[in-house]
């Protein structure tokens, strides 16, 4: 049982300061010692560590590739995902377990390219009020925190900006069959669209009221994960939460899972000991109007990972 934190304080793929605040704050608040209580061997890798990436976005250089439609910043973004990129890439060979802590969602295309890097055969759950799959073409705010899951498909690659490169390198594309979404209730047109022509497995909000949490996290293993044996990496947006759970986030928006369906889906992964990845984002301190609202998401991030890594509530 060991896993390492990889801290991503990142906030350029998205336009509010504050999101790359995340991690000292998940750590302020006794994630590492949570995950240590629960009898697992942790370390703490910093990809971004004097790279000056690390900053609010509004401290870095405003930028707007508009060679195909819009994507903004991307050379910081593609600069610092590569870097995370490596980062997780070199903890998944060493078979331990990656717990990328954000920053905005524009990682997320760091930790599938590199967790699939080791684990061709990889799954994946992306808890979301979003489903993240915009490239410039399609983007209608050119945020490439909308992008994360489209990238790591290879979507559209002729429009994406050309520092993207980096990421031809990542061997295993992530297959539109191999990941399903849980939690949706804001997509963009041409997500919409996507979604449907790649048959990805997707279960919004919708249902999630009608078949409840445990038969949606039931359906969507079950069409990522046939065999039961294939490593799940769990992409955790805190957006997918209800805000009223988790108000400090960029995009929030209402009607989403309760605060227990938040933590069923990743109990459930944990009960079937295939979660081999896990990323937690966008908590972002700075949009808390008090400091219970902070404390409140911040704790909700803390609480998704202990559940994910094994905590039982008797
Ligand atoms: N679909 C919208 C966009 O592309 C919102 C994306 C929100 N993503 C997130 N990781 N919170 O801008
Ligand atoms: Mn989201
Ligand atoms: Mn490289
Ligand atoms: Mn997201």
């Amino acid at each position: 049982k060991e896993v390492t934190i990889i801290s991503a304080p990142f906030s350029a793929g998205q336009g509010k300061s504050g999101v790359e605040k995340g991690p000292d704050l998940l750590l302020k608040h006794g994630l590492r010692e949570d995950l240590e209580a629960l009898g697992w061997s942790v370390s703490i890798k910093e990809p971004l560590k004097g790279t000056g990436l690390d900053v609010p976005q509004s401290e870095l250089a405003e930028e707007f590739d508009r060679s195909h439609g819009i994507a903004k910043r991307p050379t910081a973004v593609a600069q610092a995902t590569e870097k995370i990129y490596h980062a997780v890439k070199e903890v998944s060979h060493q078979k331990k377990l990656p717990l990328t802590i954000g920053g905005d969602h524009s990682i997320g295309l760091s930790t599938l390219a590199g967790f699939l890097d080791a684990n061709p055969d990889a799954c994946v759950l992306w808890i979301d009020a979003h489903a993240d799959i915009n490239t410039p073409d399609t983007s209608p705010s050119g945020n490439i925190h909308g992008f994360p899951v489209a990238l790591a498909m290879g979507l559209s690659r002729e429009a994406w900006p050309k520092q993207f490169s980096w990421l031809d390198e990542a061997k295993t594309k992530l297959a539109p069959d191999r990941i399903a979404y849980i939690g949706l209730r804001d997509l963009d047109p041409c997500e919409k669209q996507r979604v449907r022509e790649l048959g990805i497995a997707a279960y919004s909000m919708y249902h999630v009221d009608k078949y409840g949490i445990a038969k949606v996290v039931e359906m969507a293993l079950a069409k990522v994960n046939p065999t039961g044996k294939s490593p799940v990496h769990v992409s955790y947006d805190v957006d997918a939460l209800d805000p009223l759970f988790t108000p400090a986030t960029g995009t929030p928006v209402r009607g989403g899972l309760t605060f227990r369906e938040g933590m069923y889906i990743v109990e459930a992964v944990a009960e079937t000991g295939n979660l081999g990845a896990l990323d937690i984002v966008e908590c972002n301190p700075d949009l808390a109007s008090t400091d219970v609202h902070e404390i409140d998401t911040i704790t909700a991030g803390c609480a998704i990972a202990k559940s994910a890594f094994g905590e039982t509530l008797v």
